[in-house]
C-alpha cells in the first residue's frame, strides 16, 4: 500500500511537471495593444449601429412618404432595393449621399435641410436596408 501511494504521487508529481512545461511552451502574453484592438472593434461596432440607429430614424422622417418600404411611391422603378440600385449606379455610398444633397427630378434636395453627418448615417442605413430588407 505504501509503495502504491509513493508510485502515485511520483505519477502525480510527474503529470503535473509536464503540464506545467507544456503550457510554459505554449504561453503566449496577452499585451495591451491586443486588448486595445478588441476594444477598437467594439467601438467600430457600437459607431455602426449608432449610425444605423440615426439614419432609421432620419429615413422614416424624411424619406419613408415617398419610399415606404424601399418602394417609390412616385417613380416605382426607382425604388431602392439592392438590384435597382446597382442597375442604376447607385449601390455605393457616395451616390447615395450625392443624391440627398442634390436631390433629382421628383425627389427634393435635403442639402439645405439636414447635416453632413445625418444625410451620411441615411445613406448608410439605405444601403444596409438595401442588402437585408427592403
Ligand atoms: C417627394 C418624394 C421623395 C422623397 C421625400 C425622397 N425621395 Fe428619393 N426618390 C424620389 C424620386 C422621384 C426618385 C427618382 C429620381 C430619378 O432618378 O428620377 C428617387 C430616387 C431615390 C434614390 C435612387 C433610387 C434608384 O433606384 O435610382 C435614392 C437612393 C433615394 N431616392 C433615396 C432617398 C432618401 C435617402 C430620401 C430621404 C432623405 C429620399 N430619397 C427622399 C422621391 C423622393
Amino acid at each position: 500500500m505504501k509503495n502504491f501511494y509513493r508510485v502515485t504521487k511520483g505519477l502525480i508529481g510527474t503529470f503535473f511537471s509536464f503540464y506545467f512545461f507544456i503550457s510554459f511552451l505554449f504561453f503566449t502574453p496577452v499585451r495591451a495593444s491586443d486588448l486595445n484592438k478588441v476594444n477598437q472593434i467594439k467601438i467600430n461596432v457600437q459607431l455602426n449601429e449608432l449610425d444605423l440607429n440615426s439614419g432609421k430614424k432620419l429615413f422614416f422622417a424624411n424619406c419613408n412618404v415617398c419610399h415606404i418600404y424601399g418602394k417609390n411611391l412616385i417613380i416605382p422603378e426607382k425604388n431602392l432595393k439592392k438590384e435597382t440600385l446597382e442597375i442604376n449606379g447607385m449601390n455605393n455610398f457616395d451616390a447615395i449621399v450625392y443624391q440627398i444633397v442634390n436631390g433629382k427630378n421628383g425627389m427634393p434636395a435635403f442639402g439645405g435641410r439636414l447635416q453632413e453627418n445625418e444625410i451620411e448615417q441615411i445613406a448608410t442605413y439605405v444601403l444596409q436596408q438595401s442588402k437585408e430588407s427592403f
